[in-house]
């Protein structure tokens, strides 16, 4: 039966264990001299409806170095839902390719893809979650402390995608995970109900603040995102006005204590969500985090491709 990786809440922890354990081979190995062609002949459709750098370009170089294709279909190509309804798309695209991976705007779209789609789909972001960010997270903090369980991340910013899917990557794996947002922008209690539920067979813990410099007072790590979604370009204004008691800058840096580190998804929007002085400092992971997502969705591609 095929296996789609559409949330991170569809995941149970020794699932996450060894997609973990996964990157961290095919990382070695790239680093070592390269991985096997063990995706030779399979091929990834890529639909996008949104703007991408690292998606795009890591899921293509990923299929590269495993020995695979990659196809780019950009927004308007496909224009999904639109010219042709999600059903018929996914039913023709799964007659050439091996895999799909979607970039959607509502998430019921990648839903409907991965019903109607004999090959299995990837979520490479929606407006409800993001989980290859949230998997490329925890090997990012897995690979700088030596550990997930116990660790303390201190989410500022707001209740967005990226949150949800940190949300879901924190219970799984035993993180203690405070967020701090404005009220208005807090994460939707169906998903922080959700990663509750995860959360109390692994002993992780789920606190929400309001207070930014409350929130991060000893935590280990601080991550932060835009403030402004994809597709909510038309509330940016309105955004940069409720978001400044939110900005990841050297004060809050300071109220974390000097053990903290930042992580940030990317793109960043410096000078609001992130100052330049954090973003390029000495305890910004920000680019070690961007790289990951290379070596922890070849973890997914073998996982979900390799048949
Ligand atoms: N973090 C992330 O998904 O980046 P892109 O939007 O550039 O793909
Ligand atoms: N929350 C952001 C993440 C971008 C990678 C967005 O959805 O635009």
């Amino acid at each position: 039966m095929k296996c789609d990786l559409l949330s991170l809440a569809d995941l149970d922890p020794e699932q996450v264990h060894d997609l973990m354990a996964l990157a961290i081979e095919l990382k070695a190995e790239l680093a070592a001299g390269g991985n096997g062609p063990v995706l030779a002949s399979k091929s990834l459709a890529m639909v996008f409806q949104k703007p991408s750098l690292r998606t795009r370009v890591s899921f293509e170089m990923g299929m590269q170095q495993l020995g695979g294709h990659a196809l780019y279909i950009a927004p308007a190509e496909i224009d999904l839902g639109h010219r042709e309804s999600v059903a018929d798309v996914a039913r023709v695209l799964a007659r050439y390719v091996d895999g799909i991976m979607a970039r959607v705007y509502a998430h019921d779209d990648v839903v409907q893809l991965a019903r109607w789609a004999s090959v299995p789909v990837i979520n490479g972001l929606s407006d409800l979650v993001h989980p290859c960010q949230g998997l490329t997270d925890l090997l990012t903090i897995q690979e700088k402390l030596g550990r997930l369980r116990g660790v303390h991340l201190t989410y500022v910013g707001d209740g967005n995608n990226v949150l949800h899917s940190l949300l879901y990557a924190a219970a799984l794996t035993g993180m203690k995970l405070t967020y701090a947002t404005p009220a208005g922008y807090d994460p939707l209690p169906e998903v922080v109900s959700k990663a509750s539920d995860l959360a109390t067979a692994t002993g992780a813990t789920i606190c929400a603040e309001r207070d930014a410099k409350r929130a991060v007072r000893g935590t280990d790590v601080i991550y932060t995102d835009t403030w402004t979604s994809m597709g909510q370009e038309a509330e940016a204004a309105e955004r940069r006005h409720v978001f400044p008691a939110y900005q990841v800058n050297d004060d809050l840096l300071s109220a974390a204590g000097s053990q903290a580190v930042v992580m940030h998804c990317l793109p960043a929007h410096r000078g609001e969500e992130i100052t330049d002085a954090v973003a390029d400092g000495e305890r910004s992971w920000l680019f070690d985090q961007a790289e990951n997502r290379l070596h922890a969705q070849k973890a997914v591609l073998v996982k979900l491709l390799r048949g």
